[in-house]
């Protein structure tokens, strides 16, 4: 198959590793005689993906047994149900970092269980800066809830900010994309679609000590409790996602995250630049410390020059770089799995174009 070049969002490119390993493993798996497609929930293959996994994530991450490490079905939207479910109790408070498109629905999926307020937001600017850090926050919040890469406006958090109350942070779309100090949360979870796999998964990650926070009785497939107790296999998983996911942190880990962010610096930084240096293209993000290294997002000058180079994409093969319509004009998603030669070639296509 000729592949494409590929700038999407999410579902996004799979390293060709990975994907050469899922189709071999839906043929057949190991020695089991079943394709993965078959391979049952509770079988002893499917635990040893889970604890490699589980294995993989904290030594990735540089945490231990304090955390617990759950697959879960639902990718984000799930967590922004689960999280005020769980965590957010009848007269308490929840503090939301409105950054962006995401971690603003996040917010208001949270109203539906409690007092959720936003401590900070970017939105009358449609998103293209970070909000201000609060100073200072509410007394007794249950948690402060954060995202720290927005895939939508193309803003990144690049410190983690401080806290009193339990930080938690949705790391969909920058998870194992550079050097992170995951302990300083008590919980971060992410949509696999981006970098670690694919759709409907979703991997959370807990202090125990949030876990003694509970705040109501829930059926058990929305409870991280319950779900911690069956160890991810409460009902019947998503074996082949999981499956992904842990080829996904294999390659991670044989490339090794230093590697991965130099070269994800080394795209950010052509594409960027192309775009300063450009009397045609305009960054979305004008602030530099604030933008993604993960989506980079731009317009051209004119709506009728939007058209015509996304036509010229599309004639190239470059597929997936539409902005969102929140937006408008342009996203090139570089997710750890995007070579360098996918953003050389959008960047000689940029240069030489004129309309
Ligand atoms: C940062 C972030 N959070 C959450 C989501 C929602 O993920 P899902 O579509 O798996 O619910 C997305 C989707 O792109 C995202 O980018």
């Amino acid at each position: 198959m000729q592949r494409k070049i590929n700038f999407n969002a999410g579902p996004s490119e799979l390293p060709p590793e990975v994907l050469h390993e899922a189709s071999k493993a839906v043929r057949k798996y190991n020695n089991t005689g079943l394709s993965i497609l078959e391979l049952p929930h509770r079988s002893k293959d499917f635990l040893d993906i889970i604890e490699e996994s589980k294995g993989l994530i904290r030594e990735l991450c540089g945490i231990g047994a304090e955390y617990e490490v759950l697959w879960l079905h639902g990718g984000g939207r799930m967590q922004f149900c689960m999280i005020p479910m769980n965590f957010l109790p009848e007269g308490g408070t929840a503090g939301y970092i409105d950054s962006g498109h995401w971690a603003n629905e996040a917010l208001v999926y949270a109203t539906s269980y409690g007092n959720a307020v936003a401590l900070a937001s970017s939105k009358d600017d449609n998103y293209s800066h970070l909000p201000v850090w609060p100073a200072t926050q509410p007394k007794g919040l249950a948690y402060v809830h954060f995202t720290t890469n927005n895939t939508i406006a193309g803003t990144q958090w690049h410190t983690i900010p401080k806290s009193k109350a339990p930080l938690i942070a949705d790391m969909s779309s920058d998870i194992f994309s550079q050097k992170h100090d995951y302990s300083k949360y008590s919980m971060f979870y992410a949509a696999a679609q981006k970098n670690l796999g694919v759709a409907g998964v979703g991997l959370a990650v807990i202090h125990k000590d949030m876990l003694k926070h509970v705040a109501r009785e829930m059926p058990p497939m929305l409870s991280y409790k319950a779900q911690v107790k069956e160890d991810s296999i409460l009902n019947t998983s998503n074996v082949f996602g999981v499956y992904v996911s842990l080829l996904m942190l294999r390659w991670i880990k044989e490339r090794g995250i230093d590697t991965i962010e130099a070269e994800n610096k080394q795209k950010a930084k052509l594409l960027y630049d192309a775009i300063d240096s450009s009397s045609v293209f305009t960054a979305h993000v004008k602030e530099k410390a604030h933008r993604s290294l993960m989506n980079v997002c731009f317009t051209a000058n004119t709506p009728e020059l939007e058209k015509l180079f996304l036509a010229l994409c599309e004639d190239r093969d470059i597929t997936g770089i539409k902005g969102h319509r929140s937006v408008g004009g342009f996203r090139a998603s570089i997710y750890n799995a995007v070579p360098l030669e996918s953003v050389e070639r959008l960047v000689e296509l940029m240069t030489g174009f004129k309309g």
